[in-house]
């Protein structure tokens, strides 16, 4: 199965009423504890790779590891550079086999985010290369923020449709409550479902949206961590019935990384109480990946694109 780009599965998504889990990966346990999940359940998948993890894994080694996910797995599997913060970085990731990328202009003025993001696109749709964007800000949308304030960092409909007509971005991501990591919300969860509703209504029928900060944050994987010598204090995500809402809605990718990592550290360090003297790294990696294997298993079923592989 070739390495493929994302606008055929989004299509497939929205007319299907689910959304794709673009997971975070930065090692060979998570690549392979992914795509484990996602060939079981017959699942196109997205993965993707932050500035930080490509510091980390290395490009080449990257790239090498999806190659390797592709030769054994039957299914699509797209590369995705997530959170492109310069023209340079999205231009050597093109350049070097990634199958899409995200340009994140979030934290710049209406106008610069659509200079920079313009730039990209030119440079990656020449190449084939669909491109993610970024519009709304997602971290400090909190519950005692004022109305006002609010409404400033949740994603404007009318900004959006200008947006992605001056831009040309292939998909946009929206900022609509959800944010990053394992501390979401201070009291209760809410997502703006109305806001999401009008923006969708104003962009073309269709058009792929994309929801950041997505981990629902599963009390039993807290307490993992927790029972295990971590303390997450108050750790809360996005509830898994909202998250569903949003992927029968026109989000067609759904990112997570943080329940991964939960679920990982929670494992390794169940591993090491369990087993004190334990040395040997495929003793404690290879329980972290099968609990990301199953962590996996259930997004997908979460997000409803299970048998999307197939159609
Ligand atoms: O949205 C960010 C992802 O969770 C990646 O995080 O930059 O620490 O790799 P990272
Ligand atoms: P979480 O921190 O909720 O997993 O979000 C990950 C993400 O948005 C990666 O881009
Ligand atoms: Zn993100």
């Amino acid at each position: 199965m070739p390495k493929v780009g994302t606008a055929e599965m989004f299509k497939k998504a929205n007319d299907g009423a689910y959304a794709i889990g673009a997971f975070n990966v930065n090692n060979m346990e998570i690549i392979q504890g992914i795509v484990e999940a996602a060939a079981e359940l017959n699942t196109s998948l997205i993965l993707q790779v932050s500035a930080g993890a490509r510091k980390y894994a290395r490009h080449e080694y990257l790239i090498k590891l999806v190659e390797a996910a592709l030769l054994t797995s039957d299914i699509p599997i797209a590369l995705h550079l997530d959170h492109g913060d310069t023209f340079e970085l999205c231009k050597s990731v093109i350049d070097g086999g990634f199958s899409s990328v995200m340009i994140d202009g979030s934290k710049y003025s209406l106008e610069d985010n659509i200079a920079i993001t313009k730039k990209v696109v030119d440079y990656a749709h020449e190449r084939g290369i669909p491109v993610e964007a970024e519009l709304g800000k997602l971290a400090g949308v909190e519950d005692d923020v004022n109305v006002a304030a609010k409404d400033a960092v949740y994603t404007d409909p009318q900004e959006a449709v200008e947006f992605v007509e001056r831009t040309g971005c292939d998909s946009l991501a929206i900022a609509i409550g959800t944010s990053h990591g394992a501390y979401k919300f201070k009291t209760e969860p809410k997502l703006n479902f109305k806001r999401l509703e009008e923006i969708q209504k104003l962009l073309p029928e269709k058009y792929p949206l994309v929801l950041h900060g997505s981990s629902t944050v599963i009390p039993e994987f807290v307490k993992l961590c927790n029972d295990y010598g971590g303390d997450l204090g108050h750790a809360m995500g996005v509830p898994e019935s909202m998250i569903k809402k949003a992927a029968a809605m026109n989000v067609a990718k759904v990112n997570i990384d943080t329940d991964l990592r939960l679920a990982m550290t929670g494992t390794i360090r169940k591993e090491f109480v369990a087993n004190p003297s334990a040395f040997d790294p495929r003793k404690y990696l290879g329980p972290a990946r099968d609990a990301i294997r199953e962590m996996v298993k259930r997004k997908i079923k979460i997000l409803g694109c299970d048998g999307s592989a197939a159609q």
